[in-house]
């Protein structure tokens, strides 16, 4: 496994936010991770990264990636990690360049930081080779931009050039595409897709658009409220959901509620419960509409059948 992560939970000023997750990544594998805002997706990713603000604590059975021990890692271990063996893109790329440097010094800053020894000369040939890599015409002269000359494909595009400069065995794309039109968006799922299967890194796909997922992801794991609720192949969580939770998100994207076309699309009444805040049972109760006693009970995940790796955190 590239990534095994065990009863992962994580604390904000000592309250519990994220609640026992356990999953994993293989080699080569597309993980999607789903869920409305506020569900704690960003913050398991900045935990993996060994990035959490101030007040914000980690704590897990394991937590291993690369062959890293993340729970034991100083910070040699996570410099080598970052820009290293793991890569990280983020929901909007303008904000993650530095707006005072070109992208020259930016990206070969990357490349020496993957390659130290490598003479300058050599980082801007292979800057070069990764804009080229990344579908960025004219790469020359796009070295000499600033970020607030680009595009926000373009920028993505860079950032990615960025992250695979060190031929990262994991990349985390945690929203990659939510500010970019949909056009732009298919493309950049579509260079995400050729880069992993040219090297054979694995990929975790974070979105809110459980469409994208079903696109790019082989398993999918839904979050609620600092929980996975639901995990399993992509393929038959998104044709049968389990989750009460699963089946709303799916039921909300257009085409999908089996209702004729132009009417209103299915919502999930109410909104996501703050990931801080306690409650009895299980945390959909207050939004789902097949609750009975048994919800008043805090829920673990169950398999779906004995031979199935699918599992869904609800008694039905
Ligand atoms: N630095 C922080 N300090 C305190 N609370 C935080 C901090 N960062 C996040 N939170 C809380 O944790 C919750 C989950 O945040 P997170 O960013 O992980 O959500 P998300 O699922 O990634 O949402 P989105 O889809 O909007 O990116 C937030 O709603 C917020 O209440
Ligand atoms: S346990 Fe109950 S409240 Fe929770 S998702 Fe299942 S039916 Fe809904
Ligand atoms: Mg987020």
């Amino acid at each position: 496994m590239i990534l095994s992560v065990k009863n992962l939970s994580i604390e904000i000023d000592g309250k519990p936010a994220v609640r026992g997750l356990t999953f994993y990544v293989a080699a080569g594998e597309v993980l999607g991770v789903v869920g409305e805002s506020g569900c704690g997706k960003s913050m398991v990713n900045m935990a993996l990264m060994g990035l959490l603000p101030d007040g914000v604590n980690a704590s897990a059975e394991q937590m291993e990636a690369c062959s890293v021990d993340l729970l034991r890692a100083g910070p040699r271990d996570w410099r080598a990690l970052r820009g290293g063996k793991m890569a990280m893109i983020f929901q909007n790329p303008m904000s993650a360049l530095n707006p005072c440097l070109t992208v020259e010094r930016q990206l070969k800053e990357s490349v020496l930081q993957a390659r130290t020894g490598m003479s300058r000369a050599s980082a801007r040939a292979e800057a070069l080779r990764l804009l080229d890599r990344v579908g960025i015409a004219h790469a020359g002269a796009r070295l000499k931009s600033y970020p607030h000359e680009l595009s926000g494909g373009m920028a993505q595009r860079i950032m990615i050039a960025m992250a695979v400069a060190s031929a990262p065995q994991l990349m985390i794309a945690d929203e990659p595409t939510t500010a970019l039109d949909v056009t732009v968006q298919a493309q950049i799922l579509q260079l995400l897709e050729e880069i992993r299967r040219d090297t054979g890194m694995a990929l975790i796909l974070v979105s809110h658009d459980i469409g994208v997922i079903e696109q790019c992801a082989h398993r999918v794991q839904v979050m609620y409220s600092g929980q996975i609720v639901e995990s399993g192949d992509v393929g038959e969580v998104i044709a049968s959901p389990c989750h009460p939770y699963t089946r709303g998100l799916v039921a909300a994207q257009p085409g999908r509620s089996g209702l004729p076309p132009k009417s209103r699309l299915t919502t999930i009444d109410g909104s996501v419960i703050p990931i801080t805040e306690e409650v009895e049972g299980c945390r959909f109760r207050l939004r789902c509409s097949r609750t009975d006693h048994r919800c008043e009970q805090p829920q673990r995940m169950r398999r779906a059948a004995a031979n199935s790796y699918r599992e869904s955190r609800c008694h039905w």
